[in-house]
């Protein structure tokens, strides 16, 4: 592997989850289901739901984490993805939100939605922007506000799912490479073991479909899970072959959260102890495509991901949808000191993009009401006016 080409690297990292914690009992209060069930089943002890904030709002602050560990400049990123299946809204993008909030003035920004594996599918589009030489810094996020599409009284469902987001900052580098290598794969004949029926052009929401509660996401729970057992093992053999790394000189694999028992099947299939899988599912639930980029700031907090390791990232999901990206770890990675001036500047950056988002909303609130306004000419005595 040559070394002196241009690379993209990981220069910074963050992540959010809300405050707001459900554990496994207090899920069985209100439905029929049992600690020991979710537990013994899924791993999963607690979860993280959002209470008011929507996925821009915790992309926005992993992404802000994720700057401030690189000590970087907003101005500087060309490029914000955002990996999601539960955007604020179908339009704009979610992306568009996170570009303004953080005073990114130069970055283009789009949504893509490849369901769990969402931030292995970001992750290798922005290594293929940075290697183009289209973009210098790209900012990768993973965030899911699953909450707003499971369903509340489907036990099969709500066991499984948490919120949050996280964030990866990535450079252009001619040193070593942080990104060594990514997979991507699809199957759309599985489309329909795990989806949202209603809410999209096939079916628009109306109060029909909320009455049928279409609106949900709905899984088949069975056929999922052999997939994800299938896959995962091949993803990491298939990304790993394309630069002829051993398994053996991996260190950690950290995989998509989705279930402690597809994480073990997984690690019997490539024949190595399920202790070189990354867990925290047992915090967090399946938080979609935050789950890995959750799981990497956790990695990095607990002294479990050190500078110089390789990590083989790999993800699952709707779709179908698999992909894995092997990673050197740390690469890129600078003092970690804040610099004031740059801290003061992003401090502005975002103070400025609140006050124009205000500004907006009170210019719209005033041209509507002055639209609304009766006037003396009117015959009507005022209404709606096109
Ligand atoms: N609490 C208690 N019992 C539950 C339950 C719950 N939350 N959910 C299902 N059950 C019951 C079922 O009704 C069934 O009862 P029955 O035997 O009387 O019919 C029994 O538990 C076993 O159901 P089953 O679906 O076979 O359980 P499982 O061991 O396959 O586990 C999942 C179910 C959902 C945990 C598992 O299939 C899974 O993790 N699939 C993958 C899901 C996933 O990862 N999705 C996201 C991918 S990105």
């Amino acid at each position: 592997m040559a070394e002196s080409r241009r690379h993209a690297t990981v220069i910074g990292w963050g992540t959010y989850a809300p405050e707001h914690v459900v554990t496994n009992a207090d899920l069985a209060a209100t439905l029929d289901t049992s600690d020991e069930w979710i537990r013994s089943r899924t791993g999963i002890e607690r979860r993280h739901v959002a209470a008011g904030e929507a996925t821009a709002a915790m992309a926005i602050e992993a992404a802000r984490a994720a700057l401030r560990v690189a000590d970087a400049d907003p101005y500087q990123i060309g490029l914000v993805l955002v990996a999601t299946m539960t955007p604020d809204y179908p339009s704009p993008s979610t992306a568009c939100l996170v570009q303004h909030a953080l005073g990114a003035a130069h970055a283009g920004a789009v949504d893509l939605n490849a369901g769990c594996s969402g931030f292995c599918y970001a992750l290798a589009l922005a290594n293929a922007a940075i290697l183009s030489g289209e973009h210098d810094m790209v900012l990768v996020i993973g965030a899911d506000t699953m909450s707003s599409i499971v369903d509340k009284e489907d036990r099969a469902t709500a066991v499984l799912f948490g919120d949050g987001a996280g964030a990866l900052l990535l450079g252009a580098t001619n040193g070593p490479a942080g990104v060594l290598a990514t997979w991507l794969g699809a199957d759309g004949s599985g489309a329909e073991m795990l989806i949202v029926p209603a809410g999209g052009s096939a079916l628009p929401a109306s109060a029909e479909t909320v009455a049928r509660r279409q609106h949900y996401l709905t899984m088949d729970g069975n056929q999922v899970f052999r997939f994800a057992v299938r896959m995962l093992p091949r993803a990491v053999e298939q990304v790993l072959g394309r630069v002829n790394l051993p398994l053996s000189e991996v260190d950690w694999i950290i995989p998509h959260q989705a279930n402690r028992r597809i994480i073990e099947a997984a690690a019997q299939k490539l024949e190595i102890p399920s202790e070189r899988f990354y867990l925290n599912l047992q915090e967090y639930g399946n938080t979609s495509a935050a789950s890995i980029p959750l799981a990497i700031g956790d990695a990095v907090a607990d002294g479990s991901l050190l500078p110089g390791q390789h990590v083989v990232l790999v993800g699952f999901g709707a779709g179908l949808t698999w992909g894995a990206v092997l990673l050197r770890w740390g690469t890129g990675l600078g003092t970690g000191r804040t610099t004031a001036y740059r801290y003061l500047w992003r401090w502005l950056l975002y103070r400025w993009a609140a006050v124009q988002t205000l500004g907006r909303r009170l210019a719209a609130r005033v041209r509507g009401w002055r639209l609304r306004r009766p006037r003396p000419d009117d015959p009507s005595g005022g209404g709606q006016r096109h």
